[in-house]
């Protein structure tokens, strides 16, 4: 049977914090990067909580000794683009190993549907504990296509890590992937009319590459 997903918020007080930063207009696009990678490590860090680990003898200048090691870094990040990539180094910095797979997508302007224009992912991507992130989850459309199309690929143990989402994008997203555990930093109180999330950060794409 397929494991129920849950949603967690993350709510320590480092990270409410630095996505407070991350909110305010004045935050340059300098800070905004550097934030977005100090809260992606420490979302990693409690996302990552689960990996498995082994016991391995090593040697301390002292004696031998079996200690807890990693069992595999068998993780992939992939970034939804192009704002998941602010999430990349923070998790690289944890994850040194992890593979990255890339995916893209634009929304047709007749059907209003996710059309993926770019995916590479790992060519193992159906072994590894995906990662998929993207700082702003909204209406679930652009998530439910990547994860959609990482699932066709093989990819079985997801997760999706976000900073600020909507409850309309939670709700889209956990009803489409059941199976996709969330993590977020903070859940907002709704979508304008351009599902842009109120009261949001902006566009995060802008906010991280200073474009407009
Ligand atoms: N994407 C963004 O970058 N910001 C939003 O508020 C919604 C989607």
């Amino acid at each position: 049977m397929a494991r129920e997903g849950k949603v967690y918020v993350f709510d320590h007080p480092l990270i409410q914090h630095k996505v407070s930063l991350m909110r305010k207009t004045s935050t340059t696009v300098k800070e905004f990067r550097e934030l977005a990678t100090e809260v992606a490590m420490l979302m990693g860090f409690e996302a990552t909580r689960d990996l498995a680990l082994e016991d391995v003898e090593i040697e301390t200048p002292m004696c031998t000794t079996q200690v807890k090691m990693l069992k595999g870094e068998d993780i992939a990040i992939v970034p939804i683009l192009r704002a998941g990539l602010g999430f990349v180094d923070g998790m690289l910095a944890l994850v040194p190993n992890a593979k990255v797979g890339h995916v893209g997508l634009y929304r047709d302007p007749e059907t209003h549907k996710p059309v993926e224009y770019y995916c590479k992912l790992p060519v193992d991507i159906e072994k590894r504990e995906c990662f998929v992130v993207d700082p702003m989850l909204a209406t679930g459309g652009s998530a439910i296509a990547a994860i959609d199309f990482i699932k066709k690929r093989g990819a079985t143990n997801i997760k999706f890590m976000c900073l600020i989402a909507a409850p309309e994008g939670i709700e889209a997203l956990h009803t489409a992937h059941p199976d996709v555990d969330i993590y977020i930093a903070a859940k907002d109180e709704c979508l304008n009319e351009n599902a842009y999330i109120l009261p949001g950060l902006g566009d995060a794409g802008d906010r991280l590459y200073g474009t407009k």
